[in-house]
């Protein structure tokens, strides 16, 4: 594991609605520049930005139309590569998004590819010899695009049908266009992803969140052939560039850390138990108080037990692709999701704008692919100058509208104002940083996580250190019998502190609280 991870706390960046600096309307490099000492002020130290290559934007960039150019809008190459070296004269690191399942149409491979005549690029996708024969029913591959080439077939599609699914190979390859993931064929795209890597390493990027990294070997029922792929490019990693960081978008980490990747996500999708928390109906995390935990705590029982501490499990605030936090909860229930984020194992990754409590915008019409996901995507709150600080661009040029709420929270009000989420954030990951017992590799034992009921308690520790860390989301004091390993001086206490007295653990309604108990 690259030494950098043992302690990061990551943010992630969506580029089109950081920070605009040339009056465009959307957001650019420049602007990530700008802000990489906001970041550090909040205390994270790392930065995974979404899909920034030339693309025709029919997915925000997940498209993409040349892995060697960074998409103009944000800058040059150049540009990119001085980012590199922001984030690091800063001692931070930053990821980019690696997108290796599909392009966009418009990628000079997906051109050549079309063509009648054989060429280099006649089985990087994955192509039917017959424009009538699709892909029905074949795992992973979510559609075809047809009639457009000269070239005879259907193309296997991997989300919109705008983004051609690159080869990778066939678990039992039935028909002659299938291959083999270890065929020629098969192997020219794994290099040709390869190469893209090492040149975004060459310039200074510090690893990939990658996209969709269970989903590029077709007809995988149990996975072991992607995990089989994600070994070999691990391998490669290792040899040349040991301390680049991978995570992946797997959302199941007994596969994805078997793969060799360093970190996972829990996901909106996927048996993790991830949604329960903040995003179903009843979210455990609100003051309601009618949610569970018993299935998230189950599943990452098995989940850390399963890769045995070999690789970190991400809890993310939320992503580009889930509604925001804020809206489904308020400041006050956020900032407990907080205390729970920023003291479980793993790197915790923190949304853009989540650290104000941004909400999700349900009336926003789609822009660039975003559909229900464009109200999680709107320009960050800065301030309460033209645009909320964030483009001097007319407002009709903004990518995306603004929150247009008068009373939006922004960053400028939030650091000024004592109490505030943004403060809070801060607090809890300064006390993160103090603790070892509390970074991504110490350890965690499960305390009281029972069905439909508050509190939750578990207790993390690293050597000597061991911290008790209790929550109480619900809007009532609860309080459970349990046997605890010891206890001592709280470090932590967001609104009434624990008690534990005759063997009862008495916690304060809506309330987290860090007890360090050796
Ligand atoms: C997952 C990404 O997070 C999402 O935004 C994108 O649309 C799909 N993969 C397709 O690449």
């Amino acid at each position: 594991m690259p030494s950098w991870l043992k302690n990061a706390v990551f943010y992630e960046i969506y580029p089109q609605s950081f920070q605009d600096t040339n009056g465009d309307g959307i957001g650019d490099f420049q602007g990530i520049i700008n802000r990489l000492d906001y970041i550090k002020e909040l205390g994270c130290n790392a930065i995974w930005m979404n899909p920034c290559f030339e693309s025709p934007f029919m997915d925000a960039g997940y498209d993409v139309a040349d892995y060697y150019k960074a998409a103009p809008r944000y800058g040059t190459n150049d540009d990119l590569k001085r980012l590199f070296e922001e984030v690091h004269q800063r001692g931070m690191h930053l990821i980019l998004d690696l997108v290796p399942g599909h392009t966009s149409v418009e990628s000079k491979w997906f051109k050549e590819s079309m063509k009648a005549e054989k060429n280099e690029y006649t089985h990087r996708y994955i192509w039917s010899d017959n424009v009538w024969e699709g892909f029905e029913g074949v795992k992973n591959i979510s559609g075809c695009i047809r009639g457009i080439s000269s070239r005879n077939g259907c193309c296997a599609t991997n989300f919109f049908s705008t983004q051609p699914a690159l080869n990778y190979g066939f678990v039992n390859p039935q028909k002659s266009w299938q291959f083999s993931p270890e065929s020629p064929e098969a192997m020219a795209t794994r290099k040709a992803m390869k190469d893209v890597m090492e040149f975004w390493l060459q310039m200074g990027c510090d690893g990939f969140r990658v996209d969709m990294a269970s989903s590029l070997v077709k007809g995988d029922e149990d996975g072991s052939a992607n995990i089989a792929l994600w070994q070999d490019i691990r391998a490669f990693l290792d040899e040349k560039y040991p301390e680049a960081a991978m995570v992946s978008e797997w959302g199941q980490p007994d596969q994805s850390l078997k793969g060799g990747f360093h970190m996972d996500f829990l996901l909106q999708f996927g048996p993790s138990g991830y949604t329960e928390l903040f995003r179903t109906e009843h979210p455990y995390f609100s003051r309601e108080g009618k949610g569970d935990v018993k299935a998230f705590a189950d599943k990452y029982q098995e989940y850390y037990d399963a890769t045995n501490q070999k690789g970190l499990i991400c809890i993310p605030s939320g992503n580009h692709d889930t509604p925001r936090l804020g809206g489904l909860l308020d400041e006050e229930e956020i900032k407990n999701v907080f205390a729970f984020l920023l003291s479980m194992p793993g790197a915790p990754y923190i949304y853009y704008g989540d650290e104000i409590g941004m909400k999700y915008l349900p009336d926003l019409v789609s822009v660039e692919g975003g559909y229900d996901r464009t109200g999680s995507r709107s320009p960050m709150q800065w301030d309460n100058t033209v645009n909320a600080g964030f483009s001097a661009a007319p407002k009709e040029m903004l990518y995306i509208d603004l929150d247009p709420d008068e009373n939006r929270p922004t960053v400028k009000k939030q650091m000024e104002t004592e109490g505030s989420l943004w403060k809070e954030v801060q607090k809890l990951n300064a006390l993160r940083q103090a603790h070892p017992a509390l970074q991504s590799e110490a350890a965690l034992k499960f305390v009281y996580a029972k069905e439909n009921a508050y509190p939750f308690v578990y207790q993390r520790s690293c050597g000597e250190e061991t911290i008790l860390v209790i929550h109480n989301p619900s809007g009532q004091q609860a309080s459970c019998e349990v046997k605890l390993d010891g206890w001592g001086e709280v470090i932590y206490a967001n609104h009434g502190e624990a008690v534990y007295e005759n063997g009862v653990l008495t916690v304060p309604a809506a309330s987290a609280t860090f007890v360090k108990i050796g």
